[in-house]
Formats: C-alpha cells, structure tokens, sequence
C-alpha cells in the first residue's frame, strides 16, 4: 500500500526569501537521455532533484548506460554508450513519468532490440497513440493496451517521417526528433502551436544539426538521421515551473520580496513571468546568460495587488504546467482568473481541471468547471478544508500555496506527491512564509 502523508500549511503574511530551484525537470530528462546516446563522458550539474528524472535515469541504466550521481550539488556523471544501447532484461519502469515513456519511446525505437515500457497508476491511464502512430509510421512495432501502457516497443531500422503534430506535445515532438537521429533520411516535424523547444536545444547543444522555421504561430524542424552526438558539460538551470509555485505565493502578499537566482528564462516557458506581471506582480531580470543554447537569469520579485487573466489559445500550451497554481490563487484576484482551451488538463498526471475544481470548492469558492477550462471568479475569500492532492505533484503544491492566503489551517493529503518533481517544496515554503 502506498503511504499517504499529510501535510499541513498555515495561513502567511508574507513572502520574504531566496530560492535556489533544482534544475529544470523537462532539460533534466533530455540531458539524461542524450547524455546515454552520445560518443564520450557528460557531466550534469544540477540536474532535478525530482523522481520523474530519477526514473529517466533509472530506465538508461537498464539500458546499459552507466552513470554516477555526486551528491554534492546533484550532479550526474554520465558515460555515453554512443547510439547502441543494450537490451533491457527488466521492463523500462518509468514510474509516473509520461516525459520519460514518451521521449524515451522516440530512443527505444531506434535500437535493435524489444523494450518493455511500463508505468505507476497514473501514468497507466495516459495516452500513448500519440506517440505509438507516428514511431509505427517510422517503422517501429509496438504494441499497447489499446493505446495506454504497457507498451512493448521492438525497434529498429527507422525511416525519416514528415509529420504534422494533430496535439501541441513538446514530449511527443522531442520523442520524434530523437526517433529522426536514428532513421534513414530527414526527418521533419511540424507543430501548429509552439510548444516548449528543450528537445532541439539540447540536441544542438549535443552537436546534432538541425534546422527550425517559424510556421504562422507554430514551427517545423528537420533532422538528419544518423548524426552522432558528443557528450557535454552542463549546468541545469532552475526550474521554472517550480519556481511558478513560489512566484505565485509571493503575488498573494503586496509585502513579498523574492530572489531566484540561476533560473531558466527559455522564451517558450517564460510565458508565466509575462502574465505575472500583467497581472501587477514586480519581476525583474538581471544577469542573463546564455548556457548550453539555454537562457538563464536571477529574478527579483515584489508583490503588487494582484489583478486578473485570461489564458486561452496558444497561451494555454505555454502554460500548461503552471495552470494548476495560476488556478488556486485566482479566487484572491480582483478580477479572477478564465482559462480555455486547455483540454490537455484533463489527461495529465490528474485530470488537473476536475482536480483544480474540486480543491477550491473545498475551500469554500466559487468555480465553473468546464470541459477545457475554468472559469474562476476574484475577490473570494477561502477557508481552510482537508484536500488531496489526486496523486498529483503540481496539484499538491497548487494548493500548498493557495492555503497560504485561506482563513484557517489547510491539510493536503498526498502530498509527498510533490517529490516528483521538488521534494523539497514543503520545507522550502514553509522556509519563506513569514506569519
Ligand atoms: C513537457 C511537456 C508538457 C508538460 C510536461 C513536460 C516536456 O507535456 O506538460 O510536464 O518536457 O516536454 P506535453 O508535451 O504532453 O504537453
């Protein structure tokens, strides 16, 4: 049985601190996946701290990559096994990561062996058409349960696809770049939306060559098969949509003062920072750098009072991760908070829109659900109220932060889920509350 700890979060006057993010989840899992591929040694500093990553990590180890955490400073040493792996002879387990199947799926299709990927409960229930059609067109057999995983994955000789995404996926476009390196032929994906680009700067950071064109608000990449990559030296930037929990606990309170320094500014996940701002948060950006083809920089935050947003249309895919927390803290809006075309919401590790709707309405507000969205007025005042976290990282820190402005204690049950993607959430934002 799996053991459910609860946690409780006391209201805050204020957010007042500096955090250092672990490094950012979706360039964690890229970087271990590449690093496993590439001709030579990679050397990942502060790579996620998170169990998503772990599993990713978990999953080239039994594919015969060897690698060594050092403690200090979560840096991964990676020895690259260059593009041939080595069969598998337990399943690929890749706990309640959809990143890693995914991605990893695009890998698996290229070696010359069977590979068995499986998952936690959650990540059971999730889709996998949208990967297991295009590598099938590839060239790859793979068989599924109607779609969900298990997914067994016989790999081989690909052939390069020309592919126009049907869901804006970052996971199922890198999957597919990955799968391109090991086809006969250029492969190219298109994607009608632009969705977060980590997979193709890495793969330029690993020396691969590709090219990208702007497609009216979308993209088109092409890659040429059998280019080899080399391993690198990385410093991961922090996580962004980790830091999405802190930035909008710091908007509750007009007295907040936040530092993150070494944080990832990535144009296509920088959307959070824009709709912050609007919305009356202070954020300025100082020492920005470039690394590994990633933006870094330090943030000085302070609160404002907090106006309201709407997210639809491609904003929606730009913040798809950070939904869940701009959601929770939407009742202390003046305005409130609308959000459309988000369907993807509802096959995420939680159906997050019924989870998002639930949780409020058990503080006491006022929410219309909606099949790809919510609708959430401002100006409410919340109570404390016994929640769940539905198993689910991003809705148990949601409402850790939305619990900082209730009246009265919030207990969240589950929320050692946060582990999947910041075990240290809690500690840390207990760390920065001041009451
Ligand atoms: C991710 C892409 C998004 C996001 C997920 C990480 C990635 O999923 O929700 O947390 O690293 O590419 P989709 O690509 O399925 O939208």
């Amino acid at each position: 049985m799996k053991v459910q700890s609860e946690t409780v979060v006391r209201p805050a006057r204020n957010l007042r601190g500096s955090v250092q993010l672990p490094g950012d989840k979706s360039i964690s899992h890229r970087y271990a996946m590449l690093s496993g591929i590439a001709d030579g040694p990679s050397r990942l500093e502060n790579y996620s701290t998170g169990a998503d990553c772990a599993s990713t990590l978990g999953c080239m180890r039994a594919l015969g990559v060897t690698w060594e955490r050092k403690t200090d400073q979560n840096v991964i040493e990676v020895q690259g096994r260059g593009p041939v792996l080595s069969a598998p002879s337990t399943p690929l387990d890749c706990g309640n990561s959809g990143s890693t199947m995914r991605m990893l799926s695009g890998i698996v299709a290229g070696q010359p062996f069977s590979s068995e990927m499986i998952g936690d409960e959650s990540l059971s229930r999730r889709p996998m058409e949208r990967v297991i059609k295009p590598l099938t067109a590839m060239g790859a057999r793979i068989e599924s349960q109607q779609g969900n995983p298990p997914l067994r994955i016989t790999g081989g000789s690909l052939k390069a696809i020309d592919y126009k995404m049907p869901v804006a996926s970052a996971q199922v476009k890198s999957c597919l770049l990955f799968a391109g390196l090991f086809a006969d032929g250029e492969t190219r994906v298109e994607e009608s939306v632009r969705t977060r680009d980590h997979g193709e700067v890495a793969l330029r950071a690993f020396g691969a060559q590709l090219e990208r064109k702007g497609i009216g608000g979308g993209s088109e990449i092409r890659i040429r098969g059998k280019q080899r990559l080399h391993g690198i030296e990385a410093r991961i930037p922090g996580d962004l949509s980790s830091a999405a929990f802190f930035l909008c606990a710091a908007a509750l309170f007009p007295g907040s003062e936040l530092t993150i320094p070494n944080l990832l500014m990535n144009p296509t996940r920088a959307r959070l920072l824009d709709v912050l701002m609007q919305m009356g948060l202070r954020i300025s950006v100082t020492q920005l750098e470039e690394i590994n083809g990633e933006l870094v920089g330090s943030l000085q935050v302070s609160g404002g009072t907090l106006a309201g947003a709407t997210i639809a249309g491609a904003d929606s895919a730009a913040l798809i991760d950070e939904i869940p927390v701009l959601a929770a803290i939407a009742p202390f809006t003046r305005q409130g908070i609308e959000v459309r075309d988000a369907k993807e919401l509802r096959i995420k590790e939680s159906d997050r829109i019924a989870s998002v709707a639930t949780n409020l309405r058990l503080m006491g507000a006022q929410v219309e659900e909606r099949e790809d969205g919510l609708k959430i007025p401002g100006d409410q005042t919340l109570h404390g109220a016994e929640l769940e976290s539905h198993s689910d990282h991003r809705i148990a820190m949601a409402f850790a932060v939305a619990a900082l402005r209730a009246q009265g204690e919030t207990l969240i049950r589950g929320a050692e889920s946060a582990a999947i993607s910041y075990p240290a959430f809690f500690e840390k934002l207990e760390d920065l509350s001041e009451r």
